[in-house]
């Protein structure tokens, strides 16, 4: 377990964790490599669920040659159970796991439903607002742990839940100017906007939390976007969160189950090659500027003009998104096939795939170092020299 440090505790529906929480990252870049590894050194670990089949080969062969909707959704469902079950194998007893659920995905429900039946500890949903999540783990012992952006979304998630008497477990609040993936935020021009600084919301939410006659023991508050040091997390911490929550850092580590192309161009990316656009979902998002982002990028106008209200066929038959801008014909929404791409850059396709990254530096620069040794210089400011190439990949 975890080395001394000064900070209090992350508690979680009764247990104690360390105060660094690692973001879901999809697709298949935290599975359950990652989840478990960082879980195992007494943290929560979280376990992106969306299209997680990618990284079991016999899943793959079946959606290969029976491409129907209903097997791709059933092998999903079947590869999300494999993936908590090794995660949990892999933390031995300790930290936490958690499934990350996008509300924007159709099969939201299923995959609450499945991290449930295979014993996660927590479902972390974003990408929306995660009103129906206390009905759907109705009698489940389960930690509930929305991610928002705001004051006004975390009062709304309040005051609906405790109309259906749940109170989250915690509440991450990701600021859309540095995290990386979709941002939680509907206009680009309004990520700077002041109601997404955390002192401002904690000031906020001090006074909502006292109007509903809770505490802020009740529901934890865990920071993230941009987080990349120990002076950061110090910062936070100090300023009123109970945890930070990192994703880009997490990725790029040894045991992150993206292939090492992944996390080169993750960790090689510089500030100019880091840009946001408008997702698929219709939200913005934030990723590295590779080829094909770049090329997308450069016509993109011309792609709206041209083809932007035209419905499309779903290119992989997974029908992923509840509203897709490709598949539904939505001008002012993305229009390419998310899933195909993020899945490119899983497998390492640094031409055709997409590579979602937060805007900030890493802390170990360009290096890929371990879970450990990240967890350890963000938690005391230092870390042990690096090991010679422990690195390690396989979508089995
Ligand atoms: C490659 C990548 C994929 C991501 N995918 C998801 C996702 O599927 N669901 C989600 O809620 N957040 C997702 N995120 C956001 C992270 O969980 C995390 O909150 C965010 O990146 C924090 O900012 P940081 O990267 O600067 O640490 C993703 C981020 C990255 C970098």
């Amino acid at each position: 377990m975890f080395p001394d440090h000064s900070f209090a505790p992350l508690q979680l529906r009764g247990r104690q964790l360390l105060p660094i929480v690692q973001g879901g990252m999809g697709v298949g870049i935290s599975a359950h490599r990652l989840a478990g590894s960082v879980a195992r050194e007494g943290a929560l670990g979280t376990i992106a669920s969306i299209d997680l089949r990618h990284h079991h080969a016999d899943l793959v062969e079946q959606c290969r040659a029976d491409p129907r909707h209903d097997t791709l959704a059933q092998a999903n469902l079947v590869a999300l159970g494999r993936e908590i079950e090794a995660a949990r194998k892999l933390a031995d007893g300790h930290g936490m796991i958690a499934v990350n659920v996008m509300k924007a995905v159709n099969a939201h429900a299923d995959y609450v439903r499945a991290a449930c039946e295979h014993g996660a500890d927590a479902i972390v949903m974003g990408a929306g607002l995660p009103l129906d999540l206390p009905d759907l783990t109705q009698g489940v012992d389960i930690a509930l742990i929305p991610i928002l952006s705001d004051a006004r979304g975390v009062s709304l998630v309040l005051k609906k839940w405790m109309k259906k008497g749940r109170l989250p477990d915690a509440v991450v609040l990701e600021h859309p100017a540095h995290a990386g993936g979709h941002l939680g935020v509907t206009d680009l021009a309004d990520m700077d906007n002041e109601r997404f600084g955390f002192e401002r919301i904690f000031e906020e939410l001090d006074g909502v939390y006292a109007t509903l006659g809770i505490s802020r023991s009740d529901v934890p508050l865990i920071v993230g976007g941009g987080i990349n040091s120990h002076e950061a997390v110090r910062r936070w911490l100090q300023a009123g969160a109970n945890g930070v929550q990192v994703g880009t850092p997490f990725a790029v580590t040894e045991e992150g189950d993206a292939h090492p192309n992944f996390k080169r161009v993750l960790a090689d990316a510089k500030p100019e090659d880091i840009v946001e656009f408008i997702s698929v979902t219709g939200l913005p998002a934030r990723a590295v500027k590779t080829p094909w982002l770049d090329r997308y990028l450069r016509n993109e106008s011309r792609i709206r003009v041209k083809i932007g209200q035209v419905k499309n066929a779903c290119p992989t038959g997974l029908e992923c998104l509840s509203v897709c801008g490709l598949r539904d014909g939505i001008e002012k929404f993305g229009h390419f096939c998310i899933d195909t791409r993020l899945a490119a850059a899983l497998r390492g396709d640094v031409s055709n795939g997409l590579f979602f990254r937060g805007r900030e530096a890493l802390p170990f620069g360009n290096a890929i170092r371990s879970v450990r040794d990240l967890l350890e210089l963000l938690l005391t400011g230092s870390a042990r020299p690096a090991v010679a190439h422990r690195a390690a990949f396989a979508l089995s």
